[in-house]
């Protein structure tokens, strides 16, 4: 044993190599925390001090590699200086080139996935051999920073300036074949021949049958572009990028400026170039919302994975009613593997279920993403029925029927007595009370809400609504099969909207309102959109559809009048009553024709200011920040009612369900977040400017003494 930490071992080898394990105690992954980097440097360090060593293997003892530095260490180290950060990161290329520069060749044995800082980590040696399995890549700038151990240097060095830009830039996970196919690796084989092959690589470099002197040098060294290929690769990456990016996301595009600088630089500065850029994006409010986000993510799959934990998976389900929704069901359920009956009472709707579900595999056959025999396979395991015969053995319905509560308690008594005495009966009702519908019930208990957003196959949220009487078991057999459809599922109590529609109608109040103080709705859509929205509200509410914004929206004054029950009619009702339901009829705020693709392009409307005109009651003249501030006061403070109200029980799963369910803008982190950022009490105070547009505009008790506590929803 030539080193023994808690993370890292060292063990010397037959034939004088040794072979340096990462390992971390007490977890199931490996991660390079500071602790780890630390014992890295001491097994450095370790191996520096032997003379006899002829050769250095690194592997893992975990099914993955390495997944990455820890991301949850990052907001407490990113609160340091630029310039402590700077030399922070200087410390690790020092230690990584430590081991670039170690006196004998070098290998890595790459088993499983390697992300981040343990990519970075087998870069630093000469040669790489890749389980067939395995995955690498460079996610760091889906997390606002790009990568800072050495990855903007090494890879171009290693693939080619254009590679690494399409990995770094991308953030993607790189599968193996990929990776040999650009020379990120130099060998794949299967998992079992892998030790051996990485030793035999280690062999033929000391016999002198494979020069890794000459390999090492040219990872070394600054890459040869003459200034019109130099010119090609970086500015168009760039411009190409910084489109795709948008605005809000500063990282891709630092990260391809600092390879490109570095490019013509020696590591160690190209290394300090690296750091520098690092660090300026690590101190961006960008980075603070998305490694919020991260972690936000891992907590809300740690719940649910706690909730798996307690169910069995679904091996049969089933969907009532086949149109939008039911159809999106079947067609999500039978694509990720869970076998579904779909029953309609209509012959028709079936047959249309079966053709968008036909259409959206069909798409994916021609982007050669499935085969037409995995299509076949799929379309197999969505059964269409008009009765309820085999529902014997259905261990988990969805009902999707029309949204008219007399129909649904009809549907539900009657599925009750169809399926076993513990199968489990979901809706997805989007306004009705799971509570009020669990009264149809003989087992109140086998019930819950199942809320999947429209469309279902793009939409990663399924609200998971917990009545009074639901069971505990029906919550976890119900998250159980969201996350086998491949969605995020996160657990809220019942009440009018639930989470994320209650969040949503008043933000639509915000909208209301503005277009009644003569805010131009197409102007109120631009600021949101520049603001992160991926739609503004006027072209949204087309999307949604007028009739079911109208009766959500009915269903929201009912359940909070106070603040939600408006006299008169809104925008709403006006562009309803007028015939316009948005997309479904093609005119609503916009008109819709069809584009080249068959989707539906947004094209101005000039009669919609005609209807809208008698509702404006002043004009006004509002700065953008105004219109912002109008629209997001309401949902912001509708979301700390629903943590107030224990709808949902945390911020993290309240900030992550907005920006799964409608679109929240991933880089402001969600509405309490946001609420953070500006400072709770710089928000009260810019509610309280606003408090004579009514109710929607009222901050709660408990909000206020956080704001003068100075606390804050996220430690
Ligand atoms: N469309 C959305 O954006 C959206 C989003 C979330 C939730 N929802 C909810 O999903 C449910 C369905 O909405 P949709 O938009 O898919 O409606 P839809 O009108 O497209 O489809 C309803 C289907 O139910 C069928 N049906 C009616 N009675 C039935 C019965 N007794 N047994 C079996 N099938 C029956 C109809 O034939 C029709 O095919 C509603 O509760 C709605 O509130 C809709």
């Amino acid at each position: 044993m030539i080193y023994q930490g808690k993370a890292i071992q060292v063990h010397a080898l037959n034939d004088g190599y040794a072979e340096l394990i990462f390992d971390l105690q007490g977890e199931s992954i490996n991660k390079l925390s500071t602790a780890v980097i630390l014992e890295l440097g001491e097994a450095v360090a370790a191996i520096q001090a032997k003379n006899d060593i002829k050769g250095l293997m690194l592997s893992s003892a975990k099914d993955a590699f390495i997944v990455g530095a820890d991301i949850t260490e990052f907001h407490g180290i990113f609160g340091e200086s630029e310039e402590f950060l700077v030399e922070m990161n200087q410390k690790v290329h020092a230690l990584f080139n430590a081991i670039e520069d170690l006196p004998f060749p070098t290998v890595t044995a790459i088993n499983g996935l390697a992300l981040g800082g343990g990519c970075e980590m087998l870069l630093t040696t000469d040669f790489r051999v890749m389980a067939d399995s395995a995955k690498i890549g460079l996610p760091e700038t889906k997390l606002g920073i790009i990568p800072g151990w050495g990855g903007c240097v090494r890879l171009p060095r290693l693939i080619g300036a254009d590679n690494a830009i399409e990995w770094i830039a991308g953030g993607t996970e790189n599968k193996a074949d990929a990776a040999l196919k650009v020379g990120a690796v130099d060998a794949v084989v299967s998992k079992d021949k892998l030790r051996d092959a990485a030793l035999d690589i280690l062999a033929e470099a000391n016999a002198g049958h494979l020069n890794w002197q000459a390999r090492r040098d040219q990872k070394k060294s600054p890459l040869r572009l003459n200034s019109i290929e130099s010119m090609m690769v970086f500015e168009t990456a760039k411009g190409f990028v910084a489109g795709k990016a948008g605005p809000h996301y500063p990282a891709p595009v630092e990260a391809i400026k600092a390879i490109q600088k570095g490019a013509t630089q020696s590591r160690e500065k190209a290394q300090e170039t690296e750091a520098k850029a690092f660090a300026k994006m690590a101190k961006t409010d960008v980075c603070f919302n998305l490694v919020g986000l991260f972690l936000n993510d891992q907590l809300v799959k740690k719940k649910a994975s706690t909730y798996e934990k307690q169910s069995q998976p679904i091996k049969k389900s089933a969907v009532l009613g086949a149109g939008i929704m039911g159809g999106g069901v079947a067609y999500q359920s039978a694509s990720k593997g869970t076998p579904i009956m779909m029953k309609d009472i209509n012959e028709a709707a079936l047959q249309l279920g079966l053709k968008e579900a036909s259409k959206l595999l069909g798409k994916q056959v021609e982007r050669k993403k499935i085969t037409p025999a995995q299509m076949a396979e799929t379309l197999g395991r969505i059964r269409p029925t008009l009765s309820y015969g085999d529902f014997a053995d259905v261990e988990l319905t969805v009902e999707a029927v029309v949204e008219n509560p007399k129909v649904k308690a009809a549907v539900l008594a009657e599925l009750e007595d169809k399926v076993a005495e513990d199968a489990i009966i979901t809706s997805n009702t989007s306004t009705i009370s799971i509570t009020g519908l669990a009264k149809n019930l003989k087992r109140p208990e086998n019930f819950c809400g199942m809320h999947f957003f429209n469309p279902v196959h793009r939409m990663p949220l399924v609200e998971v609504i917990r009545g009074e009487k639901s069971s505990e078991k029906a919550i976890a057999a119900t998250v159980t099969y969201a996350k086998q459809m491949g969605k995020t599922p996160i657990v809220v109590n019942d009440c009018p909207g639930f989470l994320v529609n209650r969040v949503l109608f008043p933000y639509f109040g915000g909208f209301i309102g503005l277009v009644e103080h003569g805010a131009d709705f197409r102007h109120v859509d631009k600021v949101m959109e520049k603001f992160g929205w991926p739609m503004g509200p006027a072209y949204l509410l087309d999307v949604v559809g007028l009739d079911t914004a109208v009766h959500a929206n009915d269903v929201m004054a009912e359940g909070f009048p106070d603040r939600m029950k408006r006299d008169g009619k809104t925008v709403l009702n006006v562009m309803y009553e007028g015939g316009r339901l948005g997309q479904k009829n093609d005119t609503g705020f916009y008109k819709y024709e069809e584009d080249r693709k068959g989707k539906p392009k947004k094209v101005n409307d000039e009669t919609t200011d005609a209807l809208i005109k008698p509702l404006v009651k002043e004009t006004r003249e509002l700065t953008d920040e105004q219109i912002i501030a109008r629209m997001m006061v309401p949902l912001c403070l509708e979301t700390v009612r629903c943590l107030e109200d224990k709808i949902v029980e945390t911020p993290a799963e309240a900030d992550m369900a907005l920006i799964y369910g409608i679109g929240f803008p991933p880089f402001r982190g969600g509405a309490l977040r946001y609420i953070d950022a500006m400072g709770v009490k710089a928000f009260v105070e810019l509610a309280d400017s606003l408090a004579e547009l009514g109710p929607l505009y009222t901050v709660t008790d408990p909000l206020r003494a956080m704001a003068e506590k100075g606390e804050r929803f996220y430690a």
